[in-house]
């Protein structure tokens, strides 16, 4: 595509179209109406009726739109990708489910039952996904969760019959928290004051732990903010053995009310709030203190969580990591995107694509994301034109 460097109009009106800049109909279009651009560009400096032609006043030396006047070019300079291998599948397995249940705030995702969670397990690591993360939703709750660390409670024969099904072909990971499985919705054992246990909830994390272990995840996520966490699961796993099985600690996990639809999503009985134990939304620094314990107490992956929102915290969190860092996009994000879109306000697979990319950019390896399995999708089959700029 060459613009004729006499006029400024036509370069102009070929690097602003990015998707048309090929298209000769376009560049037709634009050069066979230069004077009726110019007027109106110069709109603020002289009145609408005037025809008189623009003069520049003023050239600027840096021109940064040069490495932006085409698709090549952009390609050419682009600092980041994504990677269907970089994105893992948070999914939902419901005890004694029939049939899948929908999620009404997370249109598109559901409680799966036993067989449609290997059946979208297997397509989701057939487009390609890094790995998948497990969240349970059993039948019973008690007030220490005792489904959690059950061998035959809902979580543990999912990864058991993932394992058997998927092998070594993906990363299968479990989220270990008591959250699903207690009466009261918190994610640790409560004391006689009705707060939160930290030791007590400790033993009960080694337990799942093993339990997770033993049924064959390969990574193991504590999600509850419990302090010495993943020291606690360290020292449970080494004890009987499971030297291999890694650890991605949910180290910066905020008090957020992004995580709404979630509750929906695991049938949370949740009354009152998590911020004795989950950060404040209004607080960076701890994110730091808290990374330094969960590597010093031997986390193999670190994350931030939610994601946009904390995109600042994610940055800082890259930045002194020295494990891999993820974030993870949560359940109010996704539904934002979903009711925009549904109201046809954002392009929502464009939307979907920059917001992942936000994280990449920011600097988390991998993307917890309740789309991984539609977007490797696309990746798989080629995507499509409306997409091309995120190759
Ligand atoms: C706790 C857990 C939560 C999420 C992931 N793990 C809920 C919470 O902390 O309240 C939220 C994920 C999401 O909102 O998508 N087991």
């Amino acid at each position: 595509m060459t613009a004729t460097p006499s006029s400024p109009s036509s370069s102009a009106a070929s690097a602003a179209s990015s998707a048309s800049s090929a298209s000769p109909s376009a560049s037709a279009a634009s050069s066979s109406a230069p004077s009726a651009a110019l007027p109106s560009a110069s709109a603020a400096s002289s009145s609408a009726s005037s025809s008189a032609p623009l003069s520049p006043a003023f050239a600027p030396i840096e021109r940064p739109r040069r490495l932006r006047t085409s698709a090549a070019m952009r390609s050419l300079v682009r600092e980041q990708a994504l990677r269907p291998a970089d994105l893992v599948l948070p999914m939902f397995v419901r005890e004694g489910a029939g049939e899948n249940r929908p999620i009404s705030s997370m249109p598109g995702v559901v409680q799966h039952t036993m067989d449609s969670l290997v059946r979208a397990a297997t397509e989701a690591v057939e487009r390609g996904v890094g790995g998948l993360m497990l969240f349970g939703v059993p039948e019973h709750k008690d007030a220490l969760g005792s489904g959690a660390s059950d061998p035959e409670g809902v979580l543990n024969q999912a990864l058991a019959r993932l394992r058997s099904e998927l092998g070594d072909s993906t990363v299968i990971m479990a989220d270990l928290c008591l959250d699903e499985f207690t009466d009261h919705g918190h994610c640790g054992v409560l004391d006689e004051h009705g707060r939160v246990d930290n030791d007590y909830t400790l033993t009960r994390y080694r337990e799942m732990a093993l339990a997770q272990a033993e049924a064959g995840a390969h990574l193991l996520g504590p999600s509850g903010m419990m302090d010495g966490q993943i020291a606690a699961v360290r020292d449970a796993l080494d004890a009987e053995g499971h030297l291999d099985v890694a650890l991605y600690a949910y180290t910066a996990k905020y008090a957020s009310a992004f995580y709404g639809p979630f509750r929906e999503a695991v049938g949370s009985s949740l009354q009152g709030d998590r911020r004795t134990y989950q950060q404040d939304p209004a607080n960076g620094r701890e994110a730091l203190r808290e990374l330094e314990l969960d590597v010093a107490e031997g986390a193999d992956l670190v994350m931030v969580k939610p994601g946009l929102p904390y995109l600042d915290v994610l940055r800082e969190v890259a930045e002194a990591s020295p494990v891999p860092v993820g974030a993870y996009q949560v359940s109010g994000e996704y539904a934002m995107v979903e009711a925009a879109a549904a109201s046809g306000w954002v392009d929502r697979d464009r939307v979907i694509l920059e917001s992942l990319l936000a994280f990449r950019r920011a600097g988390a390896s991998t993307v917890l994301t309740y789309y991984a399995s539609e977007v490797a999708g696309w990746f798989a089959g080629g995507l499509p034109d409306h997409l091309r700029e995120f190759l």
